[in-house]
């Protein structure tokens, strides 16, 4: 396959811009220049020469000479913007804005498709683990039973100094936003919204099916109370967010919330910054993805793949929605939750199929029980501040429908 040069066009030049420039100044082998960069504010200080940096996006949207923009900012409806107009221009795109490939997943391919450009964004789903091109390439032809794993690092290391280094929240989170792992709100990591953004971006290529962002439920670690931390520690577990979808017949399931895990479990040792996907096939059964999932040089990294990747004119071929499979997403799914609430706020407990413990205490209440996504979707005292919602540690789900436990223990 031919190489070509390739000039670029950059926006961005924060945590993950700066650390691609860096990437790139490290890596001989790779024809790649960048001609300009485009930032927000011209009296930052920067690294670079002033000539390199400009605030006008069409500086880098007209120039003919540049034939891929990096679109690398912290504003989705910018950066929609940005590459938008990017395609229509025929330029090639390599993007690591999960939220804005999400909201407008069908559109972006819409445009590929009609200005025959390509759009690439390894970098949008857990940084460093190549995780998009193996399920376009690898996992081509094997049949993907489930995936899942931890898909945000700045969660997965404030919940790690909360449980190895008995930090409080806040200063965890104060840390990651230090170390350039949170998201500019973070509000989308700790709610759950970064990993759903992922979620469906995976379920895409994994499964072939497209689903809007508000179709998929996210639980937060925001809520997780200090009594939550006791009663895992006193068992001897640690909470980790996890993102799982899994295919059962002709539906998919796919969520984002958080679990118990124990010390057998793969994701028990899985810490700070790092992120982890299992993935389950039919035929090659489980493989384990760790490694970085934020941080200036590994999300730099995975940009730098694509920019090299469309040094070869690699594109997705989005395989197994093009199978034209008939795979429907699906909600009917129900699971074993530990729920947690403060005195004063109330729990409907109907809502539950079946309750296997309940504590109420002095200043705190717990249960265990299954309930249906779709119930806690409905209710309003799960949105509550003083209520806390985790998966049990071997927490099966079932959908609802078919009413068989559809994981092996060992798995998740
Ligand atoms: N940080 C991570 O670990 C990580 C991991 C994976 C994916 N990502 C994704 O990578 C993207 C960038 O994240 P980041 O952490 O690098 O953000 P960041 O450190 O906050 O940097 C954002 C950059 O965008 C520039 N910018 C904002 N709005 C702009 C606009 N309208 N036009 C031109 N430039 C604009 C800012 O300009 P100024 O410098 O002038 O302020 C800044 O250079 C986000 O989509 C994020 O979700 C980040």
């Amino acid at each position: 396959m031919s190489k070509k040069k390739i000039r670029l066009g950059v926006f961005g030049f924060g945590c993950v811009g700066q650390g691609l420039y860096h990437v790139l100044e490290q890596t001989k082998g790779l024809e790649a220049e960048i001609v300009k960069i485009c930032i927000k504010n011209p009296s930052k200080e920067r690294e670079l020469p002033s000539s390199y940096f400009t605030t006008q996006k069409e500086e880098l949207l007209n120039d003919d000479k540049i034939d891929v923009i990096v679109e690398l900012i912290d504003d989705p409806e910018a950066a929609y913007h940005i590459v938008k107009e990017a395609l229509q221009k025929g330029k090639g795109v390599v993007t690591a804005n999960k939220k804005m490939v999400a909201e407008n997943f069908k559109e972006l391919i819409f445009l590929q498709n009609q200005y025959n450009v390509p759009l690439l964004y390894e970098g949008s789903c857990c940084a460093s683990i190549p995780i998009i091109r193996n399920l376009e390439e690898y996992y081509d032809n094997d049949l993907l039973n489930g995936m899942d794993g931890i898909f945000n690092g700045s969660t997965n290391y404030i919940l790690s100094k909360i449980f190895q280094e008995n930090k409080a929240f806040e200063s965890a989170l104060k840390e990651a936003q230090e170390n350039g792992f949170a998201e500019t709100d973070p509000t989308l990591d700790i709610e759950g919204f970064d990993p759903k953004y992922k979620l469906c971006i995976i379920l895409a290529h994994a499964f072939g099916v497209f689903v809007k962002p508000e179709q998929i439920a996210n639980f937060g670690i925001h809520k997780i109370s200090p009594h939550d931390i006791l009663f895992a520690q006193e068992k001897g577990l640690k909470i980790k967010l996890v993102s799982k979808c899994r295919k059962i017949g002709d539906k998919v399931f796919g969520f984002v919330a958080p679990q118990f895990v124990d010390k057998d479990h793969y994701l028990f040792n899985v810490e700070n910054e790092f992120n982890s996907v299992a993935v389950e096939g039919a035929f090659s059964e489980h493989q384990l993805f760790v490694g970085k999932g934020a941080g200036s040089y590994p999300t730099g990294s995975a940009v730098l793949s694509d920019i090299s990747a469309l040094t070869y004119n690699y594109r997705y071929e989005y395989k197994k929605h093009n199978q034209n499979t008939s795979l429907q997403f699906s909600n009917e799914i129900s699971f074993e939750v530990y729920v947690s609430w403060s005195n004063g706020t109330k729990i409907n407990l109907d809502d539950f199929e079946e309750i296997s413990e309940k504590f109420s205490g002095a200043k705190i209440n717990y249960l265990i029980g299954r309930i249906k996504l779709e119930t806690l979707r409905k209710t309003e005292w799960v949105r509550s501040k003083d209520t806390s919602l985790i998966l049990t540690p071997g927490s099966k789900v079932n959908f609802v429908e078919e009413k068989e436990d559809i994981y092996d223990k060992d798995f998740v």
